[in-house]
């Protein structure tokens, strides 16, 4: 069944893990893996993690014995947990087809178990219930910590003392935020490893698991025309956009403890910057990638990205919180209505900034980056500006420099595609110059829809398969890059710049941008 969905790309047991791995795949039959939602009533259980491992079990990714449990406080049956995760599921890997039979079969191997999460008593119940369906076969455990941070150490502790397998791999899943800076994080990581080892943590960045973010090594590393222009050299700057075009509501309380560069600048913009502008790997051949050392050298690579990264400053940074605004007779929201939310709350739900890699491939080009909440469009994209032709012949045709270079458009969502803006002549009689697009358009070239990222994750956490995930001293890295930021930030109490709901964020941003002559776009 993996090979259906990873085309054979099965990864090779790591050191601590092979011995149970190797069980798990040469002898699936006899294995078995339980799956527990640590968190199972809470919205991102919900919204995501049910849905994919339907999607999974729909697409026959899953093991042939497998079950699924939630756990949380809450009480609940059985038949209500189904019930509950009954409305998050969804016909939508083939809408035309009435897939009611197959929501039936995953939600009879969908269990509920109430408990603490501090309490070894509760997991130890869980246990028992979950060996009851091991059924004496290899027992393969995976947690999914879907709870909020200040638990997880408590629920990391019953679970592994209590609930870990015997015999076959025990795996947890934890999602972030991991800690909200170097000190926090390198707390939260020696605590994880006084129950876990580094090989069972999965720290989960779900933008790491889009289509278009796993693409970016495809693209680069195996299309001629781009490898080779990667670099100082042809590429004048690189931009890293997220926008959403609503607001905090709901999460202001989460929100406001972290703002938007911990929620998602120091992870999943870096992340993917880190993998744009990491080294070639040794090799990313079809054959290679089933060798785990190439993906130790991926990974590698990517926290020498990390490493090589100027400190940033203050100076290079804008922040911003978007204010109330009306429109159509429609009034949006402050940050600060939000009554979670302190009215006097400082708290950036916007950020701007310009970063440089210190080495010979990334020499003097900036790495923009913007991210922002209830802006003007939802989006997120990578874009890559080529510098101009030397001397070129047509130049004095465009209009501007601007229109005359290359720019590389990868959009991750919505409407996946990779557009290349290219200069073409218009057809006619005359010499006149346009930009066009060179268009791969996901929705129009590949019918079959885009797995959703925990898909990917959930089923790469069932491998052992590790590549997604990020690494205790990637996430050091992280946090080492952006700690003395924030805390500039939140010690001289800088105010950020306000920007109306639904706007294109503050004006600074621009300048910011524009003295390293640079154009969003
Ligand atoms: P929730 O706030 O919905 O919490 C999940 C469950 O944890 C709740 O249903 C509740 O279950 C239990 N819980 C909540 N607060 C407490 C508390 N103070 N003490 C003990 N138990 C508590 O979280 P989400 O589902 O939104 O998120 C889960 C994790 O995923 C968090 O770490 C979050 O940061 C992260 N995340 C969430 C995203 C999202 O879109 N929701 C996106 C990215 C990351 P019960 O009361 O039944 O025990
Ligand atoms: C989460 C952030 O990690 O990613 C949220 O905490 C954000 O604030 C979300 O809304 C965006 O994810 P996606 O997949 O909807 O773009």
């Amino acid at each position: 069944p993996f090979e259906k969905l990873k085309d054979g790309l099965l990864s090779a047991p790591s050191s601590k893990e092979s011995k149970d791995t190797a069980v798990f795949n040469v002898n699936e039959s006899e294995s078995t893996v339980s799956i527990t939602v640590v968190g199972a009533s809470g919205d991102l259980a919900k919204k995501k993690i049910f849905p994919a491992l339907f999607a999974l079990f729909y697409e026959d990714c899953l093991p042939k014995h497998f079950t699924i449990y939630g756990y949380a406080r809450s009480k609940m049956t059985d038949a209500e947990l189904r019930d509950m995760v009954s409305k998050t599921l969804t016909c939508r890997i083939d809408k035309r087809e009435n897939c009611g039979e197959k929501m039936d079969q995953f939600l009879q191997r969908c269990f509920y178990h109430s408990g603490q999460y501090d309490s070894q008593d509760h997991f130890a119940e869980l246990d028992k219930k979950l060996k009851e369906h091991e059924a004496g076969r290899v027992p393969n455990r995976l947690f999914y910590l879907s709870i909020p941070p200040n638990i997880f150490i408590d629920a990391v502790c019953c679970a592994s003392s209590s609930a870990s397998s015997g015999n076959g791999w025990t795996r947890v899943i934890v999602e972030k935020p991991f800690g909200r800076d170097s000190e926090s994080s390198a707390t939260l990581t020696s605590a994880l490893k006084q129950y876990l080892e580094e090989d069972q943590i999965f720290r989960i960045d779900h933008y790491l698991g889009k289509e278009l973010v796993e693409n970016l090594s495809v693209l680069r590393f195996s299309n001629l025309i781009f490898e080779p222009l990667w670099s100082r050299q042809y590429i004048r700057n690189v931009q890293f956009i997220f926008s959403e075009d609503f607001g905090t509501e709901g999460r202001g309380g989460y929100f406001d403890n972290y703002g938007i560069i911990r929620d998602i600048m120091q992870n999943h913009l870096l992340q993917i910057l880190a993998l744009f502008a990491m080294e070639t790997p040794v090799s990313l051949d079809a054959e290679d990638i089933r060798n785990e050392k190439v993906l130790i050298v991926l990974a590698w690579c990517q926290v020498k990205v990390l490493r090589s990264m100027r400190p940033l400053q203050l100076e290079n940074v804008v922040t911003g919180q978007y204010k109330s605004h009306v429109r159509g007779g429609i009034t949006y929201p402050a940050y600060t209505d939000d009554k979670t939310v302190p009215k006097d709350s400082l708290t950036p739900t916007f950020a701007a900034a310009a970063l440089f890699i210190d080495n010979a491939r990334w020499d003097g080009v900036p790495f923009l980056m913007k991210a922002g909440k209830a802006l003007h469009n939802k989006r997120a994209e990578i874009r890559v500006q080529f510098r101009h032709v030397p001397g070129n012949l047509y130049r004095s045709i465009g209009t501007d420099l601007d229109r005359a270079t290359n720019e590389l458009v990868i959009r991750v969502q919505p409407d996946e595609a990779i557009v290349l803006k290219i200069n073409n002549k218009v057809p006619g009689l005359g010499m006149r110059l346009d930009r066009s697009n060179l268009n791969l358009h996901y929705a129009a070239r590949y019918s079959k829809e885009i797995p959703d990222a925990y898909e990917r994750l959930l089923l790469d956490a069932i491998e052992g398969e590790r590549r997604l995930f990020i690494r205790s001293d990637e996430l050091d890295a992280a946090w080492a890059l952006f700690t003395p930021l924030l805390k500039e930030i939140e010690e001289k109490k800088v105010i950020p710049e306000y920007y109306p709901y639904g706007s294109r964020g503050p004006v600074g941003a621009h300048y910011l941008a524009a003295r390293y002559k640079v154009r969003w776009g």
